[in-house]
């Protein structure tokens, strides 16, 4: 697979930055085009940084937006890309319930582009971030790829949607691969301590939060529901390290790339394994030497109590699986944010 050239849309963000990395490392070409709506070229220069002056003449940055079309025209008119991870997306749940519009425009009118223009330029090859939103409020855990699916709100319809949109498509046109990875929690940092996640304003996130409030940006977490039917009365989730993730798509593009007629084919990315909100918040503060006062509030409408991934297709039909814990995660976050307590920015004068 070396050599080959693959285009990164949302290649700027917090996944697609570690996963340039590990394309880089792979020998691949990489093309990004993000429209910095949720990132900022120091991330790029970060990737730089990581991989070294000789790895980084194969990366290529293009300002655009997935939703101008002539943006697109000019890469595949210049590039043939062999495949298409497509990363580009509006993500904060909380934002899509109180503006759907701007989420459907920029995440279904987006990726329809996309969709045209890779079928102009005979490029059929695609890796798509999808979430375990899709599952909604999973009935049964582990979550199995084949369980029926549900959006719980305006961003999950868009993932949704879009997985229907893939289905479809290829479906009518059996030439194309399609690759859904339904990605479960994405947490930690690349070990270097020099690319890691960078929210605008206050996180939704979880693990964003808590290292807000260690490096003393925010007073405290408010932990949302401590009366779950869990272990500890905090809801559950599978968190994944961002490199393990990386390193999901890496695998996904070999799968494609090597398989015949894989057609339109979801894997779920998670560990398998859940975590409870204070069990992240304990592992946090160990890693980290510092206390994380929480809150106990009440839960968060629209949260499910627990959920986690089923693990076995991707281990049986991409070799993937995931190789840290809890513990790595919360190192590897704790590095980049105690290495950059403002993110990619530096501290904002008052
Ligand atoms: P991110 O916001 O850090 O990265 C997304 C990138 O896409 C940003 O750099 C943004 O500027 C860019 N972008 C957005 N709209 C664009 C457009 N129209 N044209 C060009 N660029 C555009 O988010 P992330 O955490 O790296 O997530 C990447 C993908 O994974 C998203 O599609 C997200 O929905 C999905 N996902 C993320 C999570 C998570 O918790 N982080 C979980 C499941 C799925
Ligand atoms: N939580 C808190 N306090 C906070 C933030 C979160 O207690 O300040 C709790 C939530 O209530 C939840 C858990 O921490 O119980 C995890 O919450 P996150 O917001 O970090 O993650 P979610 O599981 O709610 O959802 C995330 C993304 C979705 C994505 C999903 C699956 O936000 O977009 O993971 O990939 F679909």
């Amino acid at each position: 697979m070396a050599g080959q050239t693959i285009l990164v849309t949302g290649g700027a963000g917090f996944i697609g930055t570690h996963t340039v990395v590990q394309l880089l490392k792979e020998g691949f070409k990489v093309s990004i085009i993000d429209n910095l709506d949720n990132s900022v070229t120091e991330a790029v220069d970060r990737v730089k940084e990581v991989v070294g002056p000789q790895l980084s003449k194969n990366l290529e940055f293009n300002l655009g937006d997935l939703r101008n079309k002539d943006d697109l025209e000019k890469l595949f008119s210049r590039t043939k890309f062999d495949a298409v991870i497509h990363f580009a997306g509006l993500k904060a749940v909380g934002e899509s319930v109180a503006n759907p519009r701007r989420y459907f425009d920029n995440n279904l009118v987006g990726t329809i582009n996309l969709y045209e223009v890779m079928a102009k330029y005979n490029c059929k090859k695609m890796v798509f971030s999808s979430s375990a939103t899709v599952y909604g409020q999973p009935e049964k855990i582990p979550c199995v790829e084949d369980f029926n699916l549900m959006a719980m709100n305006p961003y999950g319809r868009t993932k949704l949607f879009l997985e229907e949109i893939a289905r479809d498509i290829q479906k009518a046109e059996p030439e194309w691969s399609i690759i859904l990875l339904r990605y479960f929690n994405p947490v930690g940092a690349h070990e270097s301590g020099k690319l890691g996640e960078d929210p605008r304003g206050i996180p939704n996130n979880l693990m964003p939060y808590i290292q807000q409030v260690a490096v003393g940006r925010l007073p405290e977490l408010n932990v949302y529901g401590h009366d779950y039917p869990t272990k500890d009365g905090s809801a559950v989730r599978d968190y994944i390290h961002v490199m393990d993730l990386a390193d999901g798509h890496v695998a996904a593009l070999r799968k494609i790339s090597t398989s015949k007629d894989i057609g339109c084919i979801a894997y779920n990315l998670g560990t398998g394994c859940g975590t409870s909100v204070l069990e992240m918040v304990t592992a946090f503060e160990k890693a980290s030497g510092k206390k994380i006062h929480v809150k106990l509030c009440p839960r968060r409408p629209g949260d499910a109590t627990a959920v986690y991934a089923s693990t076995e297709k991707a281990e049986r039909e991409l070799g993937w699986k995931a190789k840290y814990g809890v513990e790595e995660m919360c190192r590897d976050q704790w590095k980049w944010a105690s290495n950059n307590p403002w993110g990619y920015q530096s501290k904002p004068e008052k």
